[in-house]
């Protein structure tokens, strides 16, 4: 077991919002985690949800002002206690009270006691989130700290879109997850730098994620296998570093689009080639994390192919290798990252395919992971190895896949100009 993944305490802050009903879904995951879960709610929230939903949901009564369980002195032990604090979803008035440093209620009370991570996830209409007091308070927040996530654009309460919308939960459970693995490095004594750093600011990342899937037939596809998880969440992290990201994504498992991000679907390596070559073209990183397919039939049947006597021979055609092609194009040069999935034989260990294959490709950072029953494709968590052009080589311990990507920026960031 990951330390990480064992039972933490959380706050788990919910303000006034409408977007609090989704604040359900990010406690059930916590609590399928297997975490001890605190709901406090201002009272705005409540006027939104009510308390049952979260008691059920939580296990334990919702608190929300400072004089009830007096003799507890609720709101200095709830902060101390906590691991995590969540803030799902901070609405504009609880950015700006925390700014203050308010105490007006348990919520800001507890955030003034609590010396752990915070996490808030904002949500609100376009205009508050962009108004100039939200923007100066959302900054100072950072400043101290605070991780408050860039919310999804998109539809908001009614027929208006624009940024402003809560991220999905399982992303906001993915960020928490996060945290609490940070939390537990350096709670064991370790200097990891900080996993979300807005050090990603103005620079343009492109990720590509998934499989692509080349048609034989009407029916039939010949591709590989990716869920796409750890391209997004590189996306994603990326996007929450202050990045301004396109994700290509091409055929993966059921992933709701990451928050504030560009993301391009598509499915042949040629149309994966054209969005990442397009999207490139203005680029400071690439990382090719979608399993391309090499090779794709010569020729598309229109109709279905028959089952016939024999099975059908398909001849194939090599695909471009979209990687190659972005190092050795005519741009600025920018940085590029490759990943490969490789298995060791008696001819070679992994980490030795790993580095002929960067030497191969001339990418300047390659991951590599080792796969094989059980390993990296459609987990949860990933490890593997960081192998830079200039002979480095860094160990990825076994985490989330945000934990990895987080590592993986690091690296990146470090080699910018
Ligand atoms: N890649 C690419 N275009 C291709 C194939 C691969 O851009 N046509 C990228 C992948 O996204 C990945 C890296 O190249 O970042 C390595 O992918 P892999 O499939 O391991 O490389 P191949 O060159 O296909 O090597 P192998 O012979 O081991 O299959």
């Amino acid at each position: 077991m990951i330390e990480s993944d064992r039972p933490r305490e959380i706050v788990l802050g919910v303000s006034g919002g409408i977007a609090a009903y989704k604040s359900c879904e990010v406690l059930r995951r916590l609590r399928e985690a297997g975490h001890h879960v605190q709901v406090v709610a201002t009272r705005s929230a409540l006027e939104f949800i009510g308390a049952a939903t979260f008691e059920a949901l939580s296990g334990r009564p919702v608190m929300t002002g400072v004089f009830e369980n007096v003799h507890d002195v609720e709101h200095v032990a709830l902060g101390r206690r906590a691991e995590l604090v969540l803030l799902v979803p901070a609405t504009a008035d609880l950015l700006a009270r925390m700014t203050q440093g308010r105490a007006d209620d348990l919520l800001t009370s507890t955030l003034l006691t609590a010396r752990c991570p915070v996490l808030a996830v904002p949500a609100m209409h376009t205009e508050m989130w962009e108004h100039p007091a939200t923007v100066d308070n959302v900054a100072t927040l950072r400043r101290r700290g605070t991780v408050v996530l860039e919310p999804a654009s998109g539809r908001l309460t009614g027929a208006d879109t624009g940024p402003g919308r809560l991220p999905e939960p399982p992303e906001i459970a993915e960020f928490a997850r996060l945290l609490l693995e940070w939390g537990a490095s350096t709670s064991a004594g370790g200097t990891e730098p900080f996993p979300l750093p807005r050090d990603l600011e103005g620079r343009r990342v492109v990720v590509s994620a998934g499989g692509t899937a080349e048609p034989l037939d009407p029916v039939r596809t010949l591709g590989n296998r990716s869920s796409g998880r750890q391209g997004y969440a590189l996306a994603r992290v990326a996007a929450q570093r202050g990045a301004d990201v396109t994700l290509v994504a091409g055929t993966i498992a059921d992933l709701d689009p990451p928050a504030a991000v560009d993301l391009r679907r598509v499915q042949t390596t040629r149309e994966m080639r054209d969005a990442v070559l397009d999207a490139s073209k203005a680029a400071d990183v690439v990382v090719m994390a979608a399993a391309v397919s090499d090779f794709r039939p010569t020729a598309l049947s229109a109709g279905k192919i028959k089952k016939g006597e024999e099975p059908p021979s398909i001849p194939l055609e090599f695909n471009p290798d979209i990687l190659r092609e972005l190092v050795t194009e005519d741009v600025p040069r920018r940085l590029v990252v490759g990943f490969a999935a490789e298995t060791g034989d008696e001819h070679g260990s992994v980490l030795d395919y790993g580095r002929a294959k960067l030497e191969r490709k001339g990418c300047d950072l390659l991951v590599v992971n080792a796969v094989g029953a059980g390993k990296a494709f459609e987990m949860e968590d990933n490890e593997g190895w960081l192998l830079g052009a200039d002979g480095s080589s860094m160990s990825l311990p076994m985490g989330s896949k945000a934990a990895l990507a987080a590592r993986v920026w690091d690296a990146v960031a470090e080699r910018l100009p």
